[in-house]
C-alpha cells in the first residue's frame, strides 16, 4: 500500500524545505536527536526514515562519517533532496509503502526518524513502520526519533478528543495534516517492535540558551513545557 500525504504536493515539499521555523528545530530538536543517536554508539549504515529534503541526512553522514540510506514516501520531497542535498555518502530511496524491502534484515547500524511518526494515520501504520525499522536494524542498534508531544503543544487551536485524530499544521503559507499521537503510544509501539529501554526525553531550553540572556531577570526561566520529544530504544 502506498503512503500518501500532504508532502506529495510539490508546493508543500518546496515550502517545507524553506520553512523558517525549521531553524528553531536546529536549536531545540535535531541536536538532541543526533546526540541520542551518537549515544547509541552504533556505526555502519545509518537509516533515515522519512528523510524529507535530506538536510539532516547530509549532516548525519558527515558527523558520523557513515553512509546514510535516506528513505521517503514522497517523490516530490526526494526530488528536492536529490537536487539540494546531494552527497556521495547519502543514497535516496523511494519508500515502498511502509516497507523497506530493498534493505536486508539486520543490515543497518542505526536508524532515526524526525517528524514522521506524527504523520502516520493509524496505530497499525505506526506499528508497521516501527516493525520494519526493527527488522532492518542489527541487534544492539539504536533507533532515535524526534517528534511532538501534542498534549504539551500550545499551537493546537483545538485539542482532539481522541488519539489518532487528524490535526492541521501551518507550514509557511500551506497546511499539512498530522495525527494526534502521544509519546506513550510511540513507546508502546517501539517496545512491541522489539526495542528495549525505550526512553522519552522532553526537550528543554537548558543547555541551549546563553545564561547571560537571563541577567535581565532576577532568576532564570522555570521549566518550559516544550512539545518536542526525542525517543530512543535499542534493538534486542
Ligand atoms: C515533516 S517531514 C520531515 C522530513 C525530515 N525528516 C526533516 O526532519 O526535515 C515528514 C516526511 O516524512 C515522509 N513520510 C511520511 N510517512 C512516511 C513513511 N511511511 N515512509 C517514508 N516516509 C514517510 C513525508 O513524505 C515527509 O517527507
Amino acid at each position: 500500500m502506498g503512503v500518501t500525504s500532504s508532502f506529495d504536493d510539490p508546493d508543500v515539499a518546496a515550502a517545507y524545505a524553506t520553512w523558517r521555523a525549521r531553524e528553531l528545530a536546529w536549536l531545540l530538536g535535531y541536536p538532541f536527536l543526533l546526540r541520542a543517536l551518537e549515544e547509541g554508539g552504533g556505526r555502519g549504515p545509518v537509516l533515515d526514515v522519512g528523510c524529507g529534503h535530506g538536510e539532516v541526512a547530509v549532516q548525519v553522514a558527515r558527523r558520523f562519517a557513515s553512509p546514510v540510506v535516506a528513505v521517503d514516501a514522497s517523490p516530490a520531497m526526494l526530488e528536492v533532496a536529490r537536487r539540494e542535498h546531494a552527497d556521495p555518502s547519502v543514497t535516496y530511496h523511494q519508500a515502498e509503502g511502509r516497507r523497506l524491502d530493498f534493505l536486508d534484515t539486520a543490515s543497518m547500524g542505526a536508524a532515526y526518524s524526525a517528524f514522521v511518526l506524527l504523520m502516520q494515520p493509524s496505530r497499525a501504520a505506526l506499528q508497521e513502520l516501527a516493525d520494519e525499522v526493527g527488522r532492518v536494524l542489527r541487534p544492539g542498534a539504536r533507533f532515535a526519533v524526534l517528534d511532538m508531544d501534542h498534549s504539551r503543544s500550545t499551537l493546537l487551536a483545538r485539542r482532539p478528543a481522541a488519539e489518532g485524530e487528524q490535526i492541521t499544521v501551518q507550514v509557511g503559507d500551506t497546511e499539512i495534516h498530522d495525527y494526534y499521537w502521544l509519546p506513550e503510544t510511540y513507546t508502546e509501539i517501539m517496545a512491541k517492535a522489539g526495542f528495549a529501554d525505550v526512553h522519552v526525553e522532553w526537550l528543554t531550553w537548558e543547555g541551549t540558551a546563553d545564561p547571560a540572556l537571563f541577567s535581565w531577570r532576577d532568576r532564570a526561566p522555570g521549566p518550559v513545557t516544550c512539545s518536542l520529544v526525542v525517543l530512543s530504544g535499542t534493538r534486542r
